[in-house]
């Protein structure tokens, strides 16, 4: 092969998800067994530009399958968004050998790779966020353990909440995007699930429901509401007077993106890290790995970043239906 790559760099950008350690372990021992040698980069696109650039070998993955956060650590960067630190980030790559790179993260980061390619960089973009926002794939990294984490904690704010009859507003993360909420909406069994994609801040309709709900006797009312919307404490005021039942604003926040990554996390994860790997192998560029109808599969960057993806209407009927 003309352009054989003889070392593959990895790294982690954009906000932590639970699996990503399994995704740099499966990168790293992937691409040994198939003779090339690992450079982890640290602090993402940043680490990159200070050239804080690390060897890697087997060891150097040994006990972080389990691990929630990253190993490499991750960061925003935002010299790396101009044409001047993209250019300098694909020549630190070459000064340092690196012919591949796989980055593990989001769209920004998936941005980011795009330039390293177009800079003469081989790159692959392995998706790993929390929020699932990433349209190309039916799964992100991270989502699991999140969504999961997320589930528990609403489950122990609905105790408080039942014993004090009262209203919880549990605000998730989600940035833009409302999966994390509409799961957590039908696992939790919320009466209210507030999504980007679908509210249409008609707050008299929540206290309706309130009201309706205490009329059918029931002891709480769990609004989930999606970081995209925002604003719950606010909104927990309003809703307490227009209803007169007490009412308490949580926002889970950032333990949503710590914790040890579930079984699928750490398997999907371990298949897309090495999916990456056996792509840079084969000559691929320009690409990012996902998984569709449960396979996985690969696109250009320029076009999955084009893709758009929303809620899925069904489960989000299904949702409101047994709600009720
Ligand atoms: P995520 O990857 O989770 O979506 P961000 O959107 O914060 O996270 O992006 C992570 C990093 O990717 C940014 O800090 C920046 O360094 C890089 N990045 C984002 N957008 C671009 C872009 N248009 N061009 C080059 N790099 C980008
Ligand atoms: O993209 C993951 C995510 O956790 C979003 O859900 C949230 O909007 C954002 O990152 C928070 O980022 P930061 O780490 O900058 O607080």
């Amino acid at each position: 092969m003309a352009n054989e790559i003889k070392t593959i760099g990895v790294l982690t950008s954009g906000g932590d998800a639970p699996g990503m350690n399994a995704a740099i372990r499966a990168v790293v021992r992937r691409a040994l067994a198939a003779g090339k040698k690992v450079k982890g980069i640290q602090r993402g696109y940043a680490g990159l530009l200070q050239e804080e650039i690390i060897d890697m070998n087997k060891r150097s993955v040994s006990d972080i399958i389990q691990r929630g956060g990253t190993i490499l650590q991750t960061a925003r960067c935002k010299e790396f968004t101009t044409a001047e630190g993209q250019a300098r980030g694909a020549e630190i790559c070459r000064k340092h050998g690196i012919d591949g790179v796989v980055v593990i993260g989001g769209d920004g980061s998936f941005r980011g790779a795009q330039k390293l390619a177009a800079n003469g960089i081989n790159t692959i973009g392995v998706p790993g966020t929390i929020d699932l926002d990433i349209s190309c794939t039916d799964y992100t990294i991270g989502f699991d353990t999140a969504v999961n984490t997320a589930m528990e904690a609403i489950d122990k704010v609905r105790d408080t909440s039942t014993s004090h009859e009262r209203c919880s507003i549990i605000e998730v993360m989600g940035r833009g995007a409302g999966y994390i909420a509409l799961w957590c909406g039908i696992a939790n069994g919320a009466e209210d699930v507030l999504l980007p994609e679908k509210y249409d801040y008609d707050e008299q309709r929540l206290v309706n429901n309130i009201i309706e709900n205490r009329k059918i006797g029931k002891q709480h009312h769990i609004i989930i509401n999606a970081e995209g919307i925002g604003h719950s404490t606010s909104m927990a005021r309003r809703i307490e007077a227009a209803t007169g039942v007490e009412t308490r604003a949580t926002i889970l926040g950032h333990m949503q993106r710590g914790g040890s990554p579930t079984a699928r996390d750490r398997m999907m994860a371990s298949v897309m890290g090495a999916y990456a790997v056996d792509c840079l192998c084969a000559g691929k560029s320009n690409r990012v790995v996902a998984l569709k109808k449960n396979q996985m599969v690969d696109f250009d960057i320029d076009e999955a970043l084009a893709m758009e993806k929303g809620v899925n209407d069904y489960e989000f009927d299904i949702c409101t239906t047994l709600a009720r």
